[in-house]
């Protein structure tokens, strides 16, 4: 009997193990399937629907990349280069998705190869429901083939969207879905990274980790500084309605599993403050950087706000947390990321219409963020200042900090220990 229970325990252990040497854990029904690894920093790159929605082809395609390489964006780490809505022509007589053969003539692997070919990853978008937001094939019931088919071309990043998933008591479960194309992305043999765009609904940061390496938690980004749009059923927020929805969702986001407040609109505000403000934020926050605007046409200033290597490195420091909301008024705000190393990233957003001289006196503050643990002892430690956006020493934590903020701008500073 003990010899009969050691084979059977044997047996199990042997199928459990082969499993996980396969990739595959299709033995548990409900078994999460997430490719762990894929995401350890938030993912940064471009993705084509902020800036063009629907018009898109090849040719754009291929320009964008050739323009984040000779830009120097790529090297800055924008390496994903990412289809949006509209790619997608008819299924073929056996079900498996096309490219649009007038928009993509050469096809979807050679994009990929196009991307690859110079240290691009390849993003593409599709939807739970029976067809994408913007009426094209949808995966529901296709999720096995249609992540066969995104292998075959060489894919590296799912964008996976909630449209047409079905109204009221109808609508499909989103974590049934979710895990659906989880598993499908296992089961195809290629890594994927699944970005979750349910929008928020469904509080995702709470369950979509299990699935996805990112998730939206909001509706569609818009380029405005302060509005929102109706667009009947749903709206879109610009860049300070979707920032304060973010600080309460911090303790869910980290590596693998990022909280997402949608594609950046930095190139497409109208004032270079704002642009400056939305990607520091979007930097602290340790939000996915995914460009949105016109990459080949993009003005130097903008360029070189959306390389700025510090501001990049606080996005992409390896301790992974978001900043939290340390102070604030009705005008202006700071916030604090604590970094590797006890380091910390400082922000000082001036959300309003005038300028603000804001100041910190270390000696009589506290910063503490009890949700992880981290804490800054200014009275038994003091740090350096170093100005993010211009890389200038700006003194150190013995002495108050005034910044002076223009409208709309945002100030950033970087403390190391001494
Ligand atoms: C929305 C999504 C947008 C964009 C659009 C495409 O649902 O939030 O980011 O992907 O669909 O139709």
């Amino acid at each position: 009997m003990r010899r009969l229970i050691g084979r059977v325990f044997q047996a199990a252990f042997a199928t459990v193990a082969s499993a996980i040497v396969l990739g595959s854990l299709s033995a548990s029904p409900g078994a999460a399937q997430k490719i762990e690894g894929l995401a350890p920093t938030p993912p940064m790159g471009w993705n084509s629907w902020n800036h063009y929605g629907c018009n898109i082809d090849e040719a754009l395609i291929r320009e964008t990349a050739d323009a984040l390489v000779s830009s120097g964006l790529r090297d800055a780490g924008y390496v994903n280069v990412n289809l949006d809505d509209c790619w997608h022509g008819e299924r073929d007589e056996n079900g498996n998705i096309q490219a649009d053969p007038e928009r993509f003539p050469s096809g979807m692997k050679a994009l990929g190869d196009y991307l690859h070919a110079r240290g691009l990853k390849f993003g593409i978008y599709s939807d739970a429901g029976t067809q994408t937001c913007a009426g094209r094939p949808g995966s529901q019931g296709y999720e096995f083939q249609d992540a066969r088919r995104y292998a075959e071309w060489g894919v590296d990043y799912i964008k996976y969207d909630w449209c047409n998933t079905g109204e009221g008591a109808e609508q499909r479960n989103p974590r049934e879905a979710y895990r659906t194309m989880s598993r499908a992305i296992a089961a195809s043999g290629r890594p994927m990274v699944l970005s979750v765009c349910e929008w928020g609904d469904n509080e995702p940061w709470l369950w979509a980790g299990q699935y996805g390496h990112l998730w939206r938690t909001t509706g569609d980004i818009i380029n405005c500084w302060d509005c929102t749009v109706g667009h009947g059923a749903w709206s879109s927020s610009g860049i300070l309605p979707i920032l304060d929805q973010q600080d309460k969702l911090r303790s869910f986001g980290g590596r693998d599993g990022w909280n997402d407040p949608d594609m950046m609109e930095v190139g497409n505000l109208p004032t270079l403050a704002e642009n400056r403000s939305h990607f520091a934020m979007w930097a602290m926050l340790a939000a996915p950087l995914i460009i949105g605007s016109d990459v080949p046409g993009m003005t130097p200033e903008i360029t070189a706000i959306l390389a700025n290597k510090r501001l990049i490195a606080i996005n992409q420091d390896p301790l992974g947390r978001g900043a939290m909301k340390w102070i604030a008024t009705p005008d202006w705000e700071i916030w604090a990321k604590p970094l590797t190393d006890g380091e910390w990233a400082i922000a000082m957003l001036n959300r309003g219409d005038e300028a603000q001289s804001i100041s910190i006196d270390w000696a009589a503050v506290e910063l503490k963020d009890d949700t992880f643990g981290h804490r800054a002892e200014f009275a038994q430690r003091s740090y350096t200042l170093t100005d993010a956006w211009s890389g200038k020493a700006a003194g150190d934590t013995r002495t108050a900090l005034t910044s002076k903020v223009a409208p709309r701008d945002t100030a950033v500073f970087r403390l190391r220990p001494i």
